[in-house]
């Protein structure tokens, strides 16, 4: 089982259309998926006609019932609820507020272990709640938008944002952090066929931890509005035909970087 958190500094770059399309993906592929929606605007949630109060992830920092909805095979829901944005007040004075989630996860390991993969989707803020779904996650991908400046000033902000809470995190007995998710970015709604996004692809080709290169298409922003992964939307055109074997290339690489 591997916990896989998106998050990023910024809003709007990708987080819910990526954990929509790639937790899809994988129980496509076959793998158990657990999607957990992590931000209070509820968009991954909405994507499964799943706008509830009831039985959500507020319920695992209230010490109430969280249900994990069945959405289809191989395909699981913790939905979020739209008071997600009172979390922080109602356990700021819990001394390990940070690894709530992580004490959930630990009762209820028998149950998550069934899953291959658990997709967090997060709220674009380094909050406490982003800071649970970070310390329970063996990976974190950061989507980036594809102007050379946003992304390297955007790429550096999460890179110390990490840093911190690493460091910031550290047992005082031990010196060791409880924070060990590594962290892999992800170009997304790169455009074609201008010279910023030459100039941009060259940049990001020569950087390690980026994994993966997702193109701007109107395919991914369908998807969400459609309520349909992209691999279950009908092509009209080869060019569309191509950027789903292209997406699923991308996918199964980001997959390999969790092995
Ligand atoms: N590769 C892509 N091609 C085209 N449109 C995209 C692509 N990726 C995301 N989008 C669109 O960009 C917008 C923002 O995406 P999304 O909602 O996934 O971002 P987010 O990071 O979850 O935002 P928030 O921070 O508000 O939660 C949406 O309209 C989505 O359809
Ligand atoms: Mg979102």
């Amino acid at each position: 089982m591997k916990i896989m958190t998106f998050s990023a500094s910024k809003g709007g770059v990708g987080k819910t259309t990526l954990s929509y399309n790639f937790g899809s993906w994988l129980a496509h592929s076959g793998y158990n998926v657990l999607l957990i929606d992590a931000d209070y605007q509820a968009n991954l949630s909405s994507t499964f006609n799943m706008f509830t109060n009831q039985g959500t992830l507020l319920d695992v920092f209230t010490d109430g019932s969280p249900k994990i909805r069945h959405i289809k095979t191989h395909l699981d829901l913790l939905p979020a609820s739209p008071n997600l944005d009172q979390v922080e007040s109602l356990v700021h004075d819990r001394m390990y507020r940070e690894l709530i989630m992580m004490g959930w996860l630990k009762d209820n390991i028998d149950q998550i272990n069934q899953y291959d993969y658990v997709v967090i989707d997060t709220h674009p803020e380094f909050g406490m709640l982003t800071k649970n779904m970070i310390a329970v996650s063996d990976y974190v991908f950061v989507p980036l938008e594809p102007s050379d400046y946003g992304f390297q000033q955007s790429k550096n902000q999460f890179d110390i944002r990490m840093n911190e809470y690493r460091n910031n995190s550290k047992d005082p007995r031990t010196g060791e952090s409880d924070i060990d998710a590594k962290v892999f970015y992800i170009a997304n709604r790169i455009r074609h066929n201008t010279n910023t996004s030459h100039t941009f692809k060259k940049a990001i080709e020569s950087l390690p931890d980026v994994v993966a290169q997702i193109d701007e298409r109107e395919m991914m922003n369908s998807s969400t509005l459609l309520k349909k992964p992209v691999i279950d939307l009908k092509p009209n055109s080869q060019s569309n035909r191509e950027f789903i074997t292209e997406l699923e290339k991308q996918f199964e690489t980001i997959r390999q970087h969790m092995e």
